[in-house]
Order: structure tokens, then sequence, then C-alpha cells
């Protein structure tokens, strides 16, 4: 048995693991990174947001040539799809950047093992790979083990018709009617690509709204472009069971008629990778939910033992996962490292896109801030009638005291570049007022962010 020691051992290269391991390797620590999956970059790399949004692009580019071709006056002959050469190009992108990761590590000098890592107690890992198991020591262990899918009780997975974001990345033809458990981020997605794609698709979800956690105003105005593209929502309708049954998924809804449909999408949310890492062998607790409890230093109840991203709690997106991995090595190093949870915005990469970063004005609400706010609809937009995309609109939402900007919402054409700025805003704590004085190119929609920010003291120009 062979035993290695390094500074730090980071369990996990995703997004969190992966961009920790190279900080943690240009500060100048021994890193090693123990990954169980041949390729690295996580379930963001492999199985979600790339495959995602790989599928989102090209599936948007089917249905805006069918659909939207003849308005730009250019004429096609018939538009049809070849699945499995979309599939490729999605398949051929994820192999690049995971060997792009690989490079990356050998470049840093991170130190790759591969296997099944488990703490075995202070400063002790193990390995379990395909030779037999290795042991391996470090001064301090990261956990950046991740997430998986959460399943229902009486939902029959097989890993074909009945599955989860993994399968519906790579159907091998269209499905015929495709039922979605779940109207989140995955649900509408998947669900949207699908739909392009010639899928009936029919979204079950358990709340009254879709989108829960964004700006309600937005998601319902979301919600009315989903259906105009042919999106069938039930809401209000928890799913009991789901199973394969003579040749077809039969989905049942309490109250309500069966949906028999070809495929079923679980997307009811992720639960964290926290069972069989060993946690117990250095007296650490799990939160009911799973969650790994870390302090603001992410450190965990173990003496050098670490937990960031959809390990431990908060939104499970990849950069906040690698914002918590930077800050907790830097601060193992420097002693100091920054992390704002108010400037992590989130995308949801529909048609339009949908973004968010800050405060909805629900959670405004709920904290009796005074507000004010302006709202600004792309129609309005210069730039936006020349794309031909018009739906949807900015929020900006201001400390009514202070002006400082508390969040921005947003609905509309390349709201995922849009709401960078809003970040950069509210990390640098600017007011709305700031932002209006910013001159925005002409024509942009950027712009449209910054007549948002006009709106907010009722001058917004274009309006
Ligand atoms: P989600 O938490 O966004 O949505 C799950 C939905 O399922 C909820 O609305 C919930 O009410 C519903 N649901 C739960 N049980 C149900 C039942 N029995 N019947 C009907 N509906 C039920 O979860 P999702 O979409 O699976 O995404 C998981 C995570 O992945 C999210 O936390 C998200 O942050 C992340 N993600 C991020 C993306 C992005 O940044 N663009 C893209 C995809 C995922």
């Amino acid at each position: 048995m062979a035993e290695q020691e390094h500074d730090l051992i980071i369990i996990g290269a995703g997004p969190g693991g992966y961009v920790a391991a190279i900080r943690a390797a240009q500060l100048g620590l021994n890193v090693g990174c123990v990954e169980q999956e041949a390729a690295l970059g996580g379930t963001c790399l492999r199985v979600g947001c790339i495959p995602s949004k790989a599928l989102l692009e090209s599936s948007e580019r089917f249905r805006a040539a069918r659909e939207q071709l003849a308005g730009h006056g250019i004429r096609a002959a018939e538009v049809t799809l070849d699945l499995p050469a979309m599939l490729r190009r999605k398949e051929e992108i994820v192999a690049g950047l995971t060997r792009g990761v690989d490079s990356l590590f050998k470049k840093n000098k991170v130190t790759r093992y591969q296997g099944r890592g488990r703490i075995e107690g202070i400063g002790r890992v193990s390995v379990a790979g395909s030779g037999g198991t290795m042991e391996l020591k470090a001064k301090s262990i990261l956990i950046a083990s991740g997430s998986k899918p959460a399943t229902l009780p009486g939902v029959e997975l097989d890993g074909e018709r009945i599955g989860t974001s993994t399968e519906a990345l790579s159907y091998r033809e269209t499905p015929k009617h495709l039922v979605v458990i779940g109207a989140g981020y995955i649900g509408l997605e998947l669900g949207s690509v699908w739909r392009r794609l010639g899928a009936k698709v029919t979204v079950v979800e358990f709340l009254e709204r879709i989108l829960f956690g964004l700006d309600a105003e937005i998601a319902a105005e979301a919600r009315k472009l989903f259906e105009q593209q042919g999106l069938e929502f039930h809401l209000g309708c928890k799913v009991n069971a789901a199973r394969v049954q003579d040749g077809q998924c039969v989905v049942e809804i309490q109250g309500r008629e069966p949906i028999r449909c070809d495929r079923v999408l679980v997307a009811v949310g992720r639960v964290p990778n926290t069972s069989h890492l060993g946690l117990e062998t250095v007296g650490i607790e799990l939160h009911a939910k799973g969650f790994i409890p870390v302090n603001e230093h992410f450190a965990t109840t173990a003496a050098g033992i670490y937990a960031i991203g959809d390990a431990i709690a908060g939104p499970m997106l990849a950069h906040k996962a690698e914002e918590e991995g930077v800050a907790c090595v830097e601060r193992l190093v420097a002693g100091y490292g920054n992390m704002n949870y108010d400037a992590i915005a989130a995308v949801v990469y529909t048609e339009p896109e949908i973004a968010g970063v800050g405060k909805t004005e629900e959670q405004l609400k709920e904290m009796g801030v005074q507000y004010r706010r302006g709202v600004f609809p792309f129609r309005a937009s210069g730039r936006a009638r020349t794309l031909g995309q018009t739906h949807g609109f900015i929020k900006l939402l201001a400390d009514a005291a202070t002006d400082r900007i508390l969040g921005v919402h947003i609905l509309g054409p390349h709201a995922g570049d849009l709401i960078n700025e809003a970040a950069m805003a509210i990390s640098f704590g600017a007011s709305s007022e700031d932002l209006a004085r910013t001159c925005q190119v002409h024509p942009t929609l950027g712009e449209a962010l910054r007549e948002a920010a006009l709106a907010v003291a009722g001058r917004a120009i274009h309006l």
C-alpha cells in the first residue's frame, strides 16, 4: 500500500473542487485531488451545466431556423433534425472541457487520484480505485463532493424511460410525450430542449408557481411565455408515483387522472453527496437534509476538514461552489478570503433567459426593507428589437433610504450575460444612481439595465 502526503487533499473535482485545487496550487500548496469518475469537472461539466447548455443552444437554433428565419427575409430549404449529430456535438464539447481540466491540473502540478475518496481520520484519506486502495495524508482536507439528483418515493427510476437529467441529456430519439416532474431549473431547461425538438411536454409541479425562489413576478411572466411555446403546466399537483407499465410510463398524480407518456424526467431537486465519505470517523454530524455544517470559514467540526459547494447549505450552483473553494483555500493560506452571497447570481437558460441577483421583492417584503423599484421592458430597447427578442423586462430594486442596489431580476434576451453587470454593481456596493450614470454602448441590451436604474427615480428616457 503506497502512502502519499500533501498539504491539501480535495475530495471531488467538480467546479468547487478543481477550482480550489488550482487556486491552492497557485498559492504554493502541494495539492492532491481525488475523483472517482474518469473525467474531471464533476456534474457541471459531465452531466449538468455544459451538456445542457450545448443542447439548449442547438435546440434553440433548430426552433429559430424553423420559425424565425422567414421573418428575417431568409428562405431555407426544409430544416430537419439530425439528433445523433446534435448529441455528438454536445459530447465533444464535454470531452474537450474535461480534458482541459486535466491539462490545468498538470500545469499547476495538482496530483490527481482516481477512485473513491473516504476520510479515515483527521488528516487521512483513502482512495479506493480499480488498482486497489491507497492511503493519503494531508494537513488539510477539503470536501467538494457535490450533489446528485433527488428521487421521489414511488417513482421507479429505470435509468431509461423514467430517469433524471443525466438520461434526459442523451435521449436517442425525441420523446413523443415527455412528462417532467418539477418546474425548477432542470425541468424547464430540459423540458424546453425536448419541446423545441418536437416532443409534447407536460410539466407537473407541486407548488402553485414555477421556479420557486426566483422573483415571483418574473416567474409568472416566464410561465406565460413558456405556455406560448407549448409547454403544458399542471401546477399544484403532487406526483405520488411513476412506473413503466405495458410499454408506457404512467405518472400518478394525487387527486387527478394519471398521465401516460413515453418518457419521464424527474427534476425535483438535488441532494448532497455526503454519505460514504467516512465523516463518522471524525465525528462530523450531518444536517437533516444531508448537508455538512460549516462555519463562515468553511470549517467543519473536525480539525483541518473543510467543505464547500453543493455538499454544504446554499444554492446548488457551480459558480457558488467555485467562489467558496477559492475563498476557503485563500483563508487557509493567507488568513482571509472573500465571499459575498448577495452577489451570487442565478440563471435559467430558457428562451428567454431568466436571471436574478440579490434579494427578490418577496424577500425584501418579508424582511421589512423599504425599497424602490425600477422596471424597463425589452420591447422599448432598440437592441432587443433588432434581435427580434422583445419579451420580458428588467426589474431593479434599490434601498429606499440609501439607494443601494438590493436586487436585479431579468427575463429577456441574454439575461444570463447581463446579470453579471448587476452582480458587479452589487459587489461594489453601487447605488441605482451609480448604474444610472454609467454610460452604456448604443445599441446594446445593457442600455435596458441602465434604463431600469433610471426608472427607480422615475426618469427612464425610453418609457
Ligand atoms: P429545483 O429545486 O429547482 O426544482 C424542483 C421542483 O420540483 C420544485 O419546484 C418542487 O416544488 C418540485 N417538486 C418536488 N417534489 C414534487 C412532486 N412530488 N411532484 C411535483 N413536483 C415536485 O430542482 P432542479 O430543477 O431539479 O434543479 C436542482 C438544482 O440544480 C437546483 O438547485 C439548481 O440550482 C441546480 N441547477 C442549476 C442550473 C442553472 O444554474 N442554470 C441548471 C440546472 C440545475
